[in-house]
């Protein structure tokens, strides 16, 4: 069994897999040069041979455990009928939600018809992948969780307090919850066809998760995920999926016991005793190197590294940053975390 596949089903593996988030992007020449030939983000996620060539780049470089599909937790919102586009330098701007008249804008009606690439994108890879031989890589889809995914339909994109979204969720939890089902619907199915096209793993990134008090977060952050993994695990039971409340801090512990996910990742936030002696038991575990450690490369990142293994490696776990990879990161610097990694394997 692939080592991936094998930590995600709680046993340890022969060695600990890794790799990172965000793993294909900017940091890497070939990206930068496809994207320029492209002419963009977007037009790049949308084309599945330019998604499947840049899903492969890292895994070429660096034999990475899994391979993320080359897209965007924002296709959602652009499928269901939000005009999405990425500015250069400025991240991701929608048409923002404001109301309840605004969700007249959400159709289910071409969800899949405009997620199609996606699907396509996942089957050329998985076939990509056999074909140059990466037999112990293993195909990750991936899709955002509701929350988060609300907070850029209705701040219109990212934004530094989340107070819209936040004031809706408090203030009209009629209306919100509204949305954050048509969020649940669309995730679910998207995330079955994402493996009906080869995905071997599913991922959902709740980037956002950690700016909900504590009655907030079980509504909005662990029971539309409770919902999602049922509706997955009913298509396919036997498919692995991670969660990542990202910030959840000790919600961690009531997100893993609730929701039923098969592994957590981690934030660099997260204390690795108390995440080894409380989390760790429940589900396998996956994390958490800082991005910005990466980024400095050298002595810390070998001790850092080390720590990490050492805290966590004993049960099952896949390491993987904390958050996604800085686009400055030299290449040198990944290829040394790599090696730190694969010498921790072999002793
Ligand atoms: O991990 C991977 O390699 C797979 C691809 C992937 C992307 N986005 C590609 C991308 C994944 C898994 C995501 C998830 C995503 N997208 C999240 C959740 C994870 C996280 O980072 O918290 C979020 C919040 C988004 C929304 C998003 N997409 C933002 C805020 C931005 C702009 C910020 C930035 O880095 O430029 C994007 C754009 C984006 N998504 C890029 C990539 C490679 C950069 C596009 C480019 O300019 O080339």
């Amino acid at each position: 069994m692939k080592a991936l596949l094998k930590v995600l089903s709680g046993q340890k593996a022969n060695r600990v897999p890794v790799w990172l988030m965000r793993q294909a992007g900017r940091y890497l020449p070939e990206y930068r040069e496809l994207r320029a030939q492209k002419g963009g983000f977007l037009e790049m996620a949308f084309d599945p041979q330019s998604a499947c060539e840049v899903t492969m780049q890292p895994i070429r470089r660096f034999e990475m455990d899994g391979a993320i599909i080359f897209s965007d937790i924002l296709t959602i919102p652009y499928a269901l009928g939000q005009k999405l586009e990425f500015l250069k330098g400025e991240g991701p701007k929608l048409d923002p939600i404001e109301g309840e008249k605004d969700l007249a804008v959400l159709s289910f009606e071409k969800l899949h018809e405009r997620l199609e690439p996606v699907y396509e994108a996942l089957r050329l890879t998985r076939a990509q992948l056999s074909k140059e031989k990466f037999d112990q890589t293993t195909l990750i889809g991936f899709a955002g969780a509701p929350w988060t995914v609300a907070t850029y339909m209705i701040e219109g994109g990212g934004s530094k307090d989340y107070m819209k979204t936040k004031a809706l969720a408090y203030g009209n939890p009629e209306f919100f919850s509204q949305l954050i089902d048509v969020l649940v619907q669309a995730t679910s199915e998207y995330l079955i066809k994402q493996i009906d096209a080869g995905a071997e793993v599913v991922k959902i990134f709740d980037s956002w998760a950690g700016v909900l008090d504590e009655e907030e977060f079980y509504r909005w952050a662990i029971e539309p995920i409770v919902k999602i993994i049922a509706n997955v695990k009913q298509e396919h039971s036997d498919v692995p999926i991670i969660g990542f409340p990202r910030g959840a801090g000790l919600k961690y512990l009531s997100y893993m016991m609730e929701t039923q996910v098969d592994a957590c990742a981690i934030d660099s936030m997260v204390p690795l005793e108390w995440a080894a002696q409380e989390l760790q038991p429940i589900k396998p575990l996956q994390g958490n190197l800082d991005p910005a450690i990466l980024l400095a490369g050298g002595q810390v990142l070998q001790e850092k590294t080390k720590r990490i293994l050492t805290l966590l490696g004993d049960q099952p776990f896949i390491f993987n940053l904390g958050h996604g990879i800085n686009k400055e990161t030299p290449i040198d610097h990944v290829e040394a975390l790599i090696k730190t990694i694969r010498e921790h394997n072999s002793v």
